[in-house]
């Protein structure tokens, strides 16, 4: 039997195959390429050491996913990365990104019950929580209160999961909502490769070390926390690949709808993860001090309690380590996968 990965080849879903092969269990991945690259399959190959099924494949295209479907009769779970996922274009295009996310969702779920494939985990976000009812959250917070489009795409498509378990009780569904997933496999070889000037800290700040930005942006240091910048649970992509790893695992359990936070439970501020970022870099990074940037909130980290016992999962990665895999990848890679 084997796990369907869409957006198989982008930062979360590459970490999560190398994952799932490691814990014993074939890949099929998919992916369009949009916000991913063919380089990724080749690095893939480097680290594993095996040839991984991949089908080129736009899952808003409903005769593509049939296809895909019909040619791999192996496929017994989906784990779904494929969607658009950058906060401030999504409030410019906010037709794409429902068009996209939500559409992409709906053709692969029909396909699967088409083909009779029950078991699904779901790429989704704490930012479903909007400003946190409490903190940190959990998941019984309200995940109602999206500030984004991007974010309304999450919550859109956790209350369709919601409503097709109620319809279908042999349904084995996990939503897992990230925090700040930031970081690189250690070997250095795949990591995050944003289209154009990244939108998130890491990554510029990543860039920034290598020289391709004078200086790092600082959005608001006037916020309620020890330091006046934004806090945030940052999360190594590995622990959070292995935590798609646990998911899959409890879906055999016959579990029906489960929800889980994948973070690690601390918060960091933004001039702390610079001051870990200097370390692994061993730069000092300039500091460009501006305006609150609009739609963020002033601190989020998760309670990740739930997963711990439920699926036996806990982040392992610390700061350090998330900074320092993401320096080798950056330093190895300036340009990304882009030659
Ligand atoms: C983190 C902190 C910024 C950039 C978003 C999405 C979330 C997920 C991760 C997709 C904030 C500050 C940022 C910079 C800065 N994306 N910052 N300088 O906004 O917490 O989460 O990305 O799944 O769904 O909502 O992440 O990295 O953009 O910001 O000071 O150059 O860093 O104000 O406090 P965010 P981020």
């Amino acid at each position: 039997m084997a796990i369907l990965v869409t957006g198989g080849a982008g930062y979360i879903g590459s970490h999560t195959t190398i994952e799932l092969l490691n814990a014993g269990y074939d890949v099929v991945m998919a992916d369009n390429f949009y916000n991913s690259s063919p380089e990724v399959l080749n690095r893939l190959k480097i680290i594993t050491g095996r040839e991984i099924p991949f089908v080129k494949c736009d899952v808003c295209d409903e005769q593509q996913v049939e296809n895909l479907f019909a040619s791999h009769p192996e496929i017994d779970a989906v784990i779904h990365f494929a969607a658009y996922k950058a906060v401030g274009e999504s409030v410019e295009k906010p037709l794409d990104y429902y068009q996209n996310n939500i559409g992409g969702a709906l053709c692969v779920l029909q396909a699967m019950k088409r083909h009779g494939v029950k078991n699904f985990v779901f790429s989704s976000s704490a930012t479903v929580y909007g400003e946190p009812e409490r903190i940190p959250s959990d998941e019984s917070c309200a995940a109602n209160g999206a500030t984004n489009p991007y974010g309304w795409t999450k919550v859109m498509q956790e209350q369709i999961l919601t409503d097709l378990c109620k319809s279908d009780p042999e349904m084995n569904v996990a939503i897992l909502r990230y925090f700040n997933p930031i970081g690189a496999h250690p070997s250095g070889l795949i990591g995050e490769d944003p289209n154009g000037v990244p939108n998130n800290l890491l990554p510029y700040v990543a860039q920034a070390a290598i020289g391709k930005h004078p200086s790092v942006r600082v959005y608001g240091t006037d916020y309620p926390t020890p330091d006046g910048t934004g806090v945030r649970d940052y999360i190594h992509v590995v622990d959070l690949a292995r935590g798609h790893v646990a998911a899959v695992k409890k879906l055999a359990e016959k579990c029906g709808l489960v929800v889980y936070n994948l973070g690690t439970g601390v918060g960091y501020s933004v001039f702390q993860v610079i001051e870990a970022f200097e370390k692994a870099c061993g730069k000092k990074l300039e500091r460009n001090i501006l305006p609150r940037r609009a739609g963020d909130i002033a601190e989020n980290y998760a309670n990740p309690t739930k997963a711990r016992e439920e699926l036996g999962w806990v982040a392992q990665y610390t700061i350090e380590d998330m900074c320092a895999h993401a320096w080798n990848w950056q330093s190895k890679n300036p340009n990304g996968y882009k030659e």
